[in-house]
């Protein structure tokens, strides 16, 4: 199994709108993983490549994005409001993506790349 640098981090100008996503590779449970990062109204947010329908990955090509910015899910066509995570279309509606912890370090996300404990959106 290829290691991973403990952490990860992302600049910030590589996240310039609502368009942006960057793909983050983490490990959950010693399995390789995948997380969204992308910026919202109040900042950032990271969410994990899982969709609470069924936990399959969120996208085909790597852009779980439609064309407003909200998150999609291409297996059943799930849409999550990007700001909160919740989902509010599809078959999944109220259930919300998991939040992958990170900081803001200077002018970069930094992103522990072995996630213990990912946060379901409330
Ligand atoms: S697995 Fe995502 S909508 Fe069904």
């Amino acid at each position: 199994m290829n290691e991973l640098p403990e952490f990860q981090e992302i600049p910030l100008s590589d996240l310039p709108d609502e368009h942006a996503v960057i793909q983050v590779p983490l490990m959950k449970k010693k399995r390789r993983v995948l997380g969204y990062a992308m910026r919202r109204t109040t900042g950032f947010v990271v969410y994990l490549d899982s969709c609470p329908h069924f936990g399959s990955p969120l996208s085909d090509d790597g852009i779980p994005l439609d064309a407003t910015g909200n998150v999609t899910c291409s297996a059943h066509r799930a849409a999550f409001n990007r700001e909160t995570g919740i989902c509010f279309q599809g078959p999944c509606a109220g259930k919300g993506l998991t939040e992958v912890p990170f900081e803001v370090t200077g002018e970069a996300l930094r992103i522990r790349t072995q996630i213990a404990r990912p946060r379901p959106t409330p």
